[in-house]
C-alpha cells in the first residue's frame, strides 16, 4: 500500500493546473449505457474511481477504448444490467448505473452500498424517483431489482432532500420515459448541469438543470455524442487552500472560478488574496496572518461539503477560533482526530467543530480515512514541522491524479513511497 512522506515548511509557488472533474465524469460515463451509439468524453481524470466505473461499464456490455486522452464508450447491447457488490463497495457512485439500465433494458440489478466513512449514504431517493417514474423494485440478498419492462413514464419527482447523484440517476432514467418529468428539490450542483448538457448533445430534451426545478421531455431514443467534462472544482478548491495554508503564492489553472466562489469568500475573509487571472485561473495570495472564520457546509452554491477538511486543515493556521458546522454528512470529520495527532486544537461535537488556532502542527504518522479527509491531511503536512507519513493513500487515487507530482511542482516536498 503506497503512503506519502511530506516534510512541511516550504511555500507553495506556481502554476498548478486540474484535470476534469471526478464526480462530473463518473455520471457521464454512466449516461452512455443511454443509447447505442458512441459517446466521446473528453478530460475525464486519470483516477481510481473512474477505473471502477470503466470496469462496471464493460461487465454490462459496454466496449470502453481510451484513444488520445479521450474515453469512447459504445453500449451497443446491454448484456447484463447488474452492479455487482464488489464494485458497488469500493464506490458507491456505481449506483449511478440504476437509472440508465433500467431506462434503456428495462431492468436493473443493483448492489446496496453498505456503510461508508463518511455517513449512511443511503440510496432510498434514487429508489422512491424511480418507482415514481412506474420501476417496480424489490430488494433481496442486499440487491435492489428494478424491472420497467414496458417503458418508464414521466412523473414528479419531489426529492425531500437535495441528492447529487440522485438527481443525475433519476434525470438519466428520465430521458428516456414517456411524457415529462419533473424533478422537484433538484441539486443545483455544476456536475448536474454538466450532465445535462451531454444528455442535450445526445438529443434528450432538459430545462432548468442548475435550478431546484428540472423539466425532462422523454424520447424515444438517444444518439451519441461527444463532451468535455468541467474542471474539477474540488480539486481546485485543494490547491487554493495549498497556496494559502502554506503562505504562499499559488495560480490554480484550467478551472471554472465560478464553481469555487463560496470558497473564495471564506479565503478572503480569512485574509487571503484572491484574484481571477483569467478566464479559467484563480490566483490566492496569503502573505500575512490569516484569521480564523466561520463556516457552514451546504449545497451548492454554498461552500462544499468536499471541501471541509482541506479547510479545517486551512483554519489550524488561523487566528481565533472558527465553528465549522458539516450539514451534508453525519460522520465527516474523521480528519479532526487525525490532525490533533499533529497538534491541532479541534473539539467536534456532533455536527459541528470548533478549532482554535492557529496551532504549530508536527509531522505525525496519521492515516487517511476517505478521500477528502487525506487532501487535508496533505494540506495539514505541508505546514507541520518535520516529516508526516499519510498512511492508505489508495484513497486520495481516488480523486486526485498525481496529486503529489502536481504539488511537488509547486514546491512541496511530498512523495509516495511504497
Ligand atoms: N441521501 C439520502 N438518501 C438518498 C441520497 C442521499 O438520505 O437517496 C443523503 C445522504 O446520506 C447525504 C445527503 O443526502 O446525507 C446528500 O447526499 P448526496 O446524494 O447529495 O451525495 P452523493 O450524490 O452520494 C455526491 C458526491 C460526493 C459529495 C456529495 C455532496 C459524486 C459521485 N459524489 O455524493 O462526493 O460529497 O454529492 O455534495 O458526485 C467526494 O467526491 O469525495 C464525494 C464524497
Amino acid at each position: 500500500m503506497d503512503k506519502f512522506v511530506i516534510h512541511g515548511g516550504n511555500a507553495l509557488r506556481g502554476e498548478i493546473p486540474v484535470n476534469g472533474s471526478k464526480n462530473s465524469a463518473l455520471p457521464a460515463l454512466a449516461a452512455a449505457l443511454l443509447t447505442a451509439e458512441p459517446v466521446t468524453l473528453h478530460r475525464i481524470p486519470h483516477v481510481r474511481d473512474i477505473r471502477t466505473m470503466q470496469r462496471l461499464l464493460v461487465d454490462v456490455g459496454a466496449k470502453v477504448d481510451i484513444e488520445d486522452g479521450a474515453v469512447r464508450l459504445e453500449a451497443s447491447k446491454i448484456v447484463s444490467p447488474e452492479a455487482p457488490y464488489e464494485l458497488v463497495k469500493t464506490m458507491r457512485a456505481s449506483s449511478l448505473v440504476l437509472g440508465p439500465l433500467v431506462a434503456r433494458a428495462g431492468r436493473a440489478r443493483v448492489s446496496l452500498p453498505g456503510g461508508c466513512a463518511i455517513g449512511a449514504r443511503p440510496i432510498n431517493l434514487h429508489i422512491f424517483g424511480l418507482e415514481q417514474l412506474g420501476a417496480r423494485i424489490e430488494q433481496s440478498h442486499g440487491y435492489i431489482e428494478a424491472a420497467a419492462p414496458n417503458g418508464l413514464r414521466g412523473a414528479t419527482v419531489h426529492f425531500d432532500r437535495i441528492t447529487v447523484t440522485g438527481t443525475e440517476d433519476l434525470m438519466m432514467a428520465a430521458v428516456l420515459a414517456k411524457g415529462e418529468t419533473v424533478l422537484r428539490n433538484a441539486a443545483r450542483e455544476p456536475e448536474v448541469v454538466d450532465l445535462a448538457e451531454l444528455l442535450s448533445e445526445m438529443g434528450a430534451k432538459i430545462e432548468g438543470a442548475g435550478t431546484s426545478t428540472i423539466r425532462i421531455q422523454g424520447v424515444e431514443q438517444l444518439g451519441g455524442a461527444e463532451h468535455t467534462i468541467i474542471p474539477d472544482r474540488i480539486e481546485a478548491g485543494t490547491f487554493m487552500v495549498a497556496g494559502a495554508i502554506t503562505g504562499g503564492d499559488v495560480t490554480v489553472t484550467g478551472c471554472n472560478p465560478e464553481h469555487v466562489g463560496a470558497l473564495v469568500a471564506k479565503l478572503q475573509q480569512a485574509g487571503a488574496e484572491v484574484t481571477q487571472t483569467s478566464a479559467d485561473s484563480v490566483r490566492v495570495r496569503a502573505a500575512g496572518k490569516l484569521r480564523s472564520v466561520d463556516m457552514t457546509t451546504e449545497e451548492f452554491p454554498g461552500f462544499a461539503t468536499d471541501l471541509q477538511a482541506q479547510y479545517m486543515a486551512l483554519m489550524t493556521q488561523a487566528e481565533g477560533i472558527a465553528i465549522i458546522v458539516e450539514t451534508i454528512f453525519e460522520n465527516r470529520f474523521m480528519h479532526a482526530q487525525e490532525m490533533a495527532r499533529m497538534g491541532a486544537n479541534i473539539r467536534v461535537d456532533g455536527k459541528q467543530a470548533m478549532v482554535a488556532g492557529p496551532r504549530a502542527l508536527s509531522g505525525a504518522g496519521v492515516i487517511a480515512s476517505d478521500l477528502r479527509a487525506s487532501a487535508s491531511l496533505v494540506l495539514a503536512a505541508l505546514v507541520a514541522k518535520g516529516e508526516t507519513v499519510i498512511d492508505r493513500v489508495y484513497h486520495i487515487d481516488r480523486g486526485y491524479e498525481k496529486i503529489e507530482q502536481k504539488l511537488a511542482a509547486a514546491g512541496a516536498r511530498i512523495e509516495r513511497v511504497e
